[in-house]
């Protein structure tokens, strides 16, 4: 898009939506956020924000890769937010260790290593160090990744929100999206609770709600995966680093508190918290960290990730001219947050141009279905 800024209408806010109303309007687009709730009501506000692309990745791929360059983003995109707005986000490059027990088999991190990136191995002494002593006795060895990070999906969503409309973004909250308009083919903007908004393009961010029942023109096939989590506090911030075993991790926040997360559970768009995953995760997390078992039980939430069938996200344009997609980010859509908000502002900008096809919502043709 060239010549005067177009209308931009991105259906949802949660952080992806909110950090790409910021990019736009920091560009001089017209851009306006509509939520059914609030901005940060569902996944983000649920997330426990671990900005952690290495410690899970098997190999290089475009997604691999796609995780690193956001996560290089964030210290720049964090300073800007705290100029802009004056919050503190909760963004710390504290590390994340990945501990093994006797009889786990270690991974092999020498591709990363040879792309320049640190991992280092710990065990014994080391590994101690790294918790206050607090790892289990038979936790016998881990790798360590100095630079993962982890933020405050709720402050940072808010943060972005407020930055959206101190550039000039319009935040619709409590309007729901019913339909699109197509004319001719060409998307046209949104029907809503309100009546219908229209639009120059329509970008879909609405994370589990993405293929909105099949209201689409074509379809997106992107399903809820539950992920619950629990809050333990502690007198004083027990241990700096994230860490985690096969089947938990710990995100440490300042105030002494400790996320346990997260379950991967296939139930619908039930947002329910289980006494079955909340005992899981406890009895997991004293399991790495004995210590854990004193601690005070604070809360426990869930919140619905929005899953694609091959687990990467969809971006960019659609066969639907002026339909764009900003979807489908499944457990890393904190982590990616910023370059989504570049790539798809670039692309309503007229901006460096970069491969998608991975990415792309074509991959799934031919079962795309044209309505
Ligand atoms: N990013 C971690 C999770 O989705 O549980």
């Amino acid at each position: 898009m060239s010549g005067r800024a177009p209308d931009v209408l991105v259906v949802g806010g949660g952080l992806i939506g909110c950090a790409l109303a910021a990019e736009l309007a920091g560009r001089g687009v017209d851009v306006t956020v509509l939520d059914r709730d609030e901005p940060g009501a569902e996944a983000s506000g649920a997330a426990a924000g671990m900005l952690t692309p290495q410690s899970e990745a098997q190999a290089r791929d475009a997604f691999f890769d796609l995780g690193i360059e956001s996560r290089g983003m964030y210290p720049r995109w964090i300073a800007r937010l705290s100029d802009e707005t004056g919050m503190d986000t909760g963004y710390r490059s504290c590390g994340f260790l990945q501990c093994r027990f006797a009889g786990e088999t270690a991974g092999d991190f020498e591709w990363q290593r040879a792309l320049g990136l640190r991992v280092v191995a710990e065990s014994g002494e080391t590994l101690g160090a790294r918790t206050g002593g607090r790892l289990s006795p038979h936790v016998n060895g881990a790798f360590f990744f100095p630079d993962e990070a982890v933020v405050d999906p709720r402050l940072l969503t808010r943060a972005a929100w407020l930055s959206a409309l101190r550039r000039g973004a319009r935040v619709r909250t409590q309007v729901a999206v019913l339909g699109f308009v197509i004319e001719k083919g060409i998307c046209r903007g949104v029907e809503t609770s309100e009546g219908r908004v229209p639009a120059g393009a329509v970008v879909d961010a609405a994370g589990a709600w993405a293929a909105f029942e099949g209201a689409l023109p074509l379809r997106l096939p992107i399903e809820p995966v539950r992920g619950q989590i629990v809050a333990l506090r502690l007198p004083a911030p027990p241990f700096d680093a994230l860490v985690a075993a096969s089947d938990v991790y710990l995100v440490p926040r300042p105030d002494g508190s400790v996320l346990l997360g997260a379950t991967m559970e296939r139930v619908g768009f039930r947002k329910a918290v289980t006494a079955d995953a909340v005992a899981r995760l406890i009895g997991a997390a004293a399991r790495l960290m004995p210590s854990l078992g004193d601690a005070v039980f604070a809360s426990a939430w869930s919140g619905l990730r929005p899953a694609t069938p091959d687990a990467l996200p969809v971006l960019g344009a659609s066969p639907v001219p002026g339909l764009y997609f900003a979807a489908g980010h499944h457990r890393n859509g904190i982590l990616l947050a910023p370059v989504t908000a570049t790539i798809v502002a670039d692309l309503l900008t007229g901006g460096p141009k970069r491969d998608l096809s991975a990415f792309s919502i074509e991959r799934f043709a031919p079962a795309l279905h044209l309505a």
